[in-house]
């Protein structure tokens, strides 16, 4: 019996990359950092949640759409940046085309295979994701050429640190795809002949270059080279953030908060929206979970910024628990990689109607007409979930001890 090519949960997508893309690739995806604890927990702390649903009073039409940073989005879903997606040989250009066919934003990194300008064509409602990397003046250039390519937003990603290590051991990844590197990744690729055949199909060979960071009129440097870059510049201090949103001028969202005290000076800095991330468990291992630190830093901020949370959203129902937190929407990582890998753009598309049929149930059964009415009334919330980082305000009892005996 020939298998549907349609896939019902993320899990089967994920099943179904594992099977398709040759061992480094796959890896290259599950990516994580270390122990690999705080790629778990950003998965795991979403089924800690529990729902509320109500039984009566359901509503027949229940509206999905939003807004992020003033743009409409059919669901509170971006596709978050990834680079290189050598997974699949439309890459991005794939991905752009199933997020415009699902009335979806999308984010794309500044180390993504394919140039700006092709994924603007394919996907108008696109926001540029740059890391600070290079001088300031090759900065202002890459965000001119976004801005010229018609991206409606900025996302500056700081929350990396170059911690390499994994205990399940790094992918080889070469720098770039010549005859002698095809020989030496024969043993990986030849064992996968659907993914070759895609590639083979369609005239390219697997793109290792990152085109969005090629001085102008250069050639497009190698991902090695780009990384090395950013490797050697120095970290940015909170002035060269605002100075950042002044160059951009509209819409700046600031990826990769995980602390109050983070928050308040994004908001000083300027910034018009911040994602509650921990690069999907890229970054500094053991961090906890994104949903975990969310409500502290919506309670904080969300007055005054709109507050994203990515990091281990693989259901529709996590959407639901994000939003319910205080998230105005969630951005999107592995889940639609692995739709990418398991069936190119109509694989993208099928995990974007996974995550609205997951998310329209539960404002279903919640007993909610839109994703706005979403609140924590809706979850069951247990002891000790939520956690504040970074709070420059004092727990209730010691600041009572701070002040001193009270006179009775
Ligand atoms: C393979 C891979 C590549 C990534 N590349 C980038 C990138 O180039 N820029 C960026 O801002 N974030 C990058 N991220 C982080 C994602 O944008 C996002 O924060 C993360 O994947 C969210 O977690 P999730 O995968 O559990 O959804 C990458 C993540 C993965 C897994």
């Amino acid at each position: 019996m020939r298998r549907n090519p349609w896939f019902e949960t993320v899990a089967e997508a994920q099943r179904r990359a594992r099977k398709r893309l040759p061992g480094s690739v796959y890896d290259a995806l599950v990516a994580g950092s270390e122990r690999g604890r705080t790629i778990d927990d950003n998965m795991a702390a979403f089924a800690e949640l529990g729902f509320a649903p109500r039984v009566v009073g359901h509503h027949a039409e229940r509206d999905l759409s939003t807004t992020i940073l003033g743009v409409p989005t059919a669901l509170p879903v971006l596709i978050s940046p990834t680079g290189v997606q050598a997974v699949d040989p439309e890459g991005e250009v794939a991905v752009a085309r199933a997020a415009a066919s699902r009335g979806v934003i999308m984010g794309l990194s500044s180390f993504a295979s394919r140039p700006v300008e092709e994924v603007a064509l394919a996907q108008p409602d696109l926001f540029f994701q740059l890391y600070w990397s290079g001088t300031r003046a090759t900065m202002v250039q890459r965000m001119d050429r976004a801005r010229a390519a018609g991206a409606k937003a900025l996302i500056v990603t700081l929350d990396w640190s170059f911690s390499h290590g994994r205990d399940w051991g790094s992918p080889a990844i070469p720098d770039r795809i010549d005859l002698r590197t095809a020989l030496r990744f024969a043993p990986d690729v030849l064992p996968r002949p659907g993914w070759l055949w895609r590639f083979a199909r369609s005239g390219r060979v697997p793109d290792l270059t990152v085109p969005n960071l090629a001085a102008p009129g250069g050639a497009a440097p190698t991902f090695f080279g780009a990384y090395g870059e950013w490797m050697q510049t120095a970290p940015p201090t909170w002035d060269d953030v605002a100075w950042l949103r002044e160059e951009w001028g509209g819409p700046f969202l600031l990826k990769g908060v995980s602390r109050v005290d983070d928050a308040r000076r994004a908001v000083d800095a300027g910034v018009s929206a911040l994602s509650v991330s921990n690069h999907g468990g890229n970054n500094l291992d053991t961090t906890p979970a994104t949903i975990r630190l969310l409500p502290a830093i919506a309670d904080a901020v969300g007055g005054q910024v709109e507050v994203l949370l990515d990091g281990g959203v693989r259901r529709g129902g996590d959407v639901a628990k994000a939003l319910a937190l205080g998230a105005r929407a969630v951005l999107i990582g592995r889940a639609y990689l692995w739709g990418l890998a398991a069936n190119g753009q109509t694989g993208v598309e099928n995990v974007l109607d996974i995550l609205r049929g997951g998310l329209d149930s539960a404002v279903l059964g919640l007993g909610h007409s839109s994703v706005h009415e979403l609140g924590p009334g809706d979850l069951a919330v247990p002891p000790g979930f939520r956690l504040t980082l970074g709070s420059e305000e004092l727990p209730a009892a010691r600041a009572a001890h701070a002040a001193g005996p009270t006179a009775a």
